[in-house]
């Protein structure tokens, strides 16, 4: 699986940003919440790719990574765009940004680049779990603003295309010993526990923020929407989530190849076909 690059810019409408989900604000602020960690995680993951390049002989691996660089940098630029809409919308994103840029800066300078490594792969399985559920439950994001929807599906479509890249590199770097898998396993754990309480705290940051989300209408369905047996987010994670934990893991035993044949569709919807912003 060879990622591709695809410069697209999505000309999000900033007017829509706190009510494009169709079914309540609590919900696109959950995915706001999300893309806040984006430009700044994407690059902590490039960086530590970065690190091991010159140590990688197989060069599909190398072009591998290249794309992948790619493909992160342009999602950092659209995400960066949609956080800059956030914070003109009045939402506190630049202080939660700070948040996740410290948290980054003092990993690059503590942990040991293995560690690092280690930590990236744990985050793209965690991306590429949450793209897997996107992608094959429509309900997720059925009936939200198009460019919203486009970008949400371009990102969790290139995160499912490169799900592979810094797991081979750690791969072939480290090798499959006990150590190696042992680092892995603490890279998940610790990136689980780290990660999703800050996504659940900036969550209600944001809904905190935003004067015109309901006090008190909307609570439920964004609980059934996270977290409902049948149709919530998180159960839906919890099996791939741990399937990282077996020895032998590899991101593509999940083989989710068949969802990549709706890429050429949303990049068509972009190429002029969506309406334009107001
Ligand atoms: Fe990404
Ligand atoms: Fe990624």
């Amino acid at each position: 699986m060879q990622p591709i690059r695809r410069d697209i810019r999505f000309q999000l409408d900033p007017a829509r940003v706190c009510d494009w989900h169709p079914d309540d604000r609590k919900i696109t602020h959950f995915y706001n919440a999300l893309s806040i960690f984006f430009p700044e995680g994407e690059r902590f993951f490039i960086h530590s790719v970065r690190h091991y390049r010159d140590r990688i002989a197989d060069p599909e691996l190398q072009a591998a990574v290249t794309a992948f660089i790619g493909q992160e940098a342009m999602h950092g630029r659209e995400h960066s765009d949609y956080n800059r809409a956030l914070v003109e919308a009045g939402l506190p994103v630049q202080q939660l940004e700070g948040i996740v840029i410290r948290l980054l800066e003092r990993l690059k300078r503590r942990l040991p680049p293995q560690l690092q490594l280690s930590a990236t792969i744990a985050l793209e399985h965690l991306t590429a779990i949450m793209a897997d559920a996107l992608l094959r439950n429509p309900h997720f994001i059925e009936g939200a603003d198009p460019r919203y929807t486009a970008l949400w599906r371009w990102h969790a479509l290139e995160e499912t295309e490169h799900k592979a890249v810094a797991f081979d590199v750690y791969d072939s770097v480290f090798g499959r010993g006990v150590r190696a898998y042992v680092v892995r396993a603490i890279g998940l754990l610790g990136a689980s526990l780290v990660f999703w309480p800050l996504v659940f705290a900036f969550h209600l940051r944001l809904i905190a923020a935003d004067r015109k989300t309901p006090r008190l209408r909307g609570w439920g369905r964004m609980l059934a929407f996270l977290y409902g047996p049948r149709r919530g987010l998180f159960p839906k994670l919890l099996r791939p989530w741990l399937d990282y934990f077996r020895p032998s893991f590899h991101p593509w035993d999940h083989d989710n190849r068949a969802l990549l044949r709706e890429v050429d569709a949303v990049v068509a919807a972009v190429d002029g076909r969506l309406p334009a912003a107001a």
